[in-house]
């Protein structure tokens, strides 16, 4: 039996199908490779180019492989985005999700782990954020995956988990696949184009929020930790557990200057900054109470310190400048 990654091209997925294939599980991708890279594509899985709106492709996976339980990564993820063109999101997230699980309906798969967000919360009432706070998304991105949680709870016989993540960062430790989103809009990526010479300075999106420092505070999760949740999530199921959903967080927050005199550190450079205006939709903090993970998942991360979590992404992205085109 296998499992299904859909988006296994992408920065998650990678590392997720990375992180599955090293205990042994039989993996097969599918990427439509719209935000995916090839070079992602791990060569012990069994990789199908296209799009999980498309049920013509998910009949033959479904049909060549024998699917055990689906990991959902594949969607559209940039918040700017979504206000832009939200129907891009309705359709790519939400329209994706209902043509996938028509199909898992129709050939029995009953498992799924769902890539979800902490944008489904919105603007925080209090923080730490727990699974049981209200969720009111500010943006067409937070609402299609709050929308796709909401679908897969009513499917009869099939059983869940939604992880709703923090800020993911870093890379494998290995340095062979990382973050490389075109165009780029996350912090840590973006500061560390600074010390590459890729970028003169990194703006900082407003200096008067109601934080120590005056910057949004941010909960930094490394990407080979989300990558175990989902494992170990997938074996949750397995064991006959609940449909459940859970932060994934390290429960601490940073500031954007705070990331930035870590990535100095890190980098041994300095790193120039600039003040701007508050970006769009951004809550001052966002933190998560990730302990109901901890306790029911048995989920324990790995990298609890924030200039390893930073050391990491530096490997990736000094070896791989131009990203995935080098
Ligand atoms: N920031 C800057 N300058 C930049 C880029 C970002 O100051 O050039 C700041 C942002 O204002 C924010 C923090 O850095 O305060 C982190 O920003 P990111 O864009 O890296 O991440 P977000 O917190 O905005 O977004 C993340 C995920 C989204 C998810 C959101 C809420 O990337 O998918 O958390 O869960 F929707």
């Amino acid at each position: 039996m296998a499992i299904l990654v859909c988006g296994g091209a992408g920065y998650i997925g990678a590392h997720a199908v990375h992180q599955l294939t090293a205990k042994g599980e039989k993996v097969v991708i599918i990427d439509n490779l719209q935000t995916g890279h090839r070079k992602a594509i791990n060569p012990a899985a069994k990789f199908y180019e296209g799009d999980i709106r498309n049920c013509d492709v998910l009949k033959k996976i479904f049909t060549e492989n024998k699917i055990e339980a689906v990991i959902h990564f594949a969607a559209n993820s940039i918040v700017s985005e979504s206000v832009k063109n939200p129907l891009k999101y309705f359709n790519n997230n939400v329209y994706g999700m209902q043509v996938l699980l028509e199909s898992m309906v129709n050939f029995g798969v009953d498992k799924i782990v769902f890539s979800s967000t902490a944008a489904t919360y919105g603007e925080p009432e209090k923080i730490p954020i727990s699974e049981k706070d209200k969720t009111a998304p500010t943006n067409p991105y937070g609402e299609s995956k709050l929308m796709m949680e909401k679908m897969i709870k009513w499917i009869p016989n099939l059983r869940y988990v939604s992880l709703r993540y923090f800020n993911a960062a870093g890379a494998i430790e290995s340095g062979s696949i990382g973050e490389d989103h075109q165009p780029e809009t996350h912090l840590i990526p973006l500061i560390l184009q600074v010390p590459l010479g890729k970028r003169d300075h990194i703006t900082i999106f407003g200096n008067d929020y109601p934080t120590p420092d005056g910057t949004c505070l941010r909960d930094y999760v490394h990407v080979i930790d989300l990558a175990d949740a989902h494992i170990l999530a997938l074996n949750h199921l397995r064991e006959g557990g609940e449909s459940d959903i859970f932060n994934l967080g390290s429960g601490q927050g940073f500031s954007v200057k705070e990331i930035i005199a870590a990535a100095e550190k890190v980098t041994g450079q300095n790193i120039k900054t600039e003040i701007g205006e508050r970006r769009a939709g951004d809550p001052a903090q966002l933190i998560a109470a990730s302990d109901k993970a901890r306790k029911i998942l048995k989920w324990t991360p790995q990298f609890t310190n924030i200039e390893k979590i930073i050391e990491t992404a530096w490997k990736w992205h000094k070896n791989h400048p131009n990203g995935y085109e080098d």
